[in-house]
């Protein structure tokens, strides 16, 4: 009896380091393939659970990025995994915020064979500050990494965040605001 409830602890134990591992919910929405982000030069091509099913409870996918000259994939999170980005070709200017109150930026210019990590949940981008196209691959620890494209999210939201909140929030005219929120957000990474 006194093993088995030893068991038991230990059964209990077990069980939640591995729920406290991986808190994540698995499914938020269903990222674009191939989607142009008009306007900013940069394609994504994402190659996660939903593209391939066999990732499923593997907690990996990976990515490409497409840029332009001077394309940029704006500011964005994946609220579920770490990203490590590996340069292929061109040079990109590339960079994260960390959380308040420091809001530090690490940025970094890579060139081809460069790697660089973006931690889970930070706000990052990359910019394409060569005059020929980059390429870059990322692999994320997620099989449904997610993505918030910040501008999208805050100025793109269905419905709209009424206009005068935002306007405060972020010490802009409220005509600014509605002018943002006018704007047509692609949700292309
Ligand atoms: C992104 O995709 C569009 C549409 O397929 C294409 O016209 C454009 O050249 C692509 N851009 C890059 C940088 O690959
Ligand atoms: C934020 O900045 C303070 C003061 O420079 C420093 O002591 C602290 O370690 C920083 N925190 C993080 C999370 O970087």
């Amino acid at each position: 009896m006194k093993n088995f409830l030893l068991a038991c602890v230990f059964l209990a134990l077990a069980s939640s380091f591995a729920s406290a591992f991986d808190p994540s919910p698995l499914q938020d929405f269903c990222v674009a393939i191939d989607d142009p982000l008009h306007g900013v030069g940069s394609n994504v091509t994402a190659v996660n659970v939903q593209q391939i099913p066999g990732l499923n409870t593997l907690g990996i996918s990976a990515a490409r990025i497409d840029f332009a000259p001077y394309g940029q994939n704006p500011p964005h999170t994946h609220p579920r995994a770490t990203e490590i980005l590996v340069v292929l070709e061109g040079t990109l200017l590339v960079g994260f915020v960390t959380s308040n109150p420091n809001n530090t930026l690490i940025s970094k210019v890579l060139n081809k064979g460069d790697v660089f990590v973006f931690p889970i949940g930070l706000i990052h981008f990359q910019f394409n500050i060569g005059k020929t196209n980059a390429i870059a691959i990322a692999a994320l620890s997620s099989q449904n990494p997610g993505v918030i494209t910040i501008a999208n999210a805050v100025f793109g939201s269905d419905p709209a965040i009424d206009p005068g909140f935002l306007a405060r929030a972020f010490q802009l005219d409220k005509y600014v605001v509605k002018g943002l929120q006018a704007k047509f957000w692609i949700d292309g990474n």
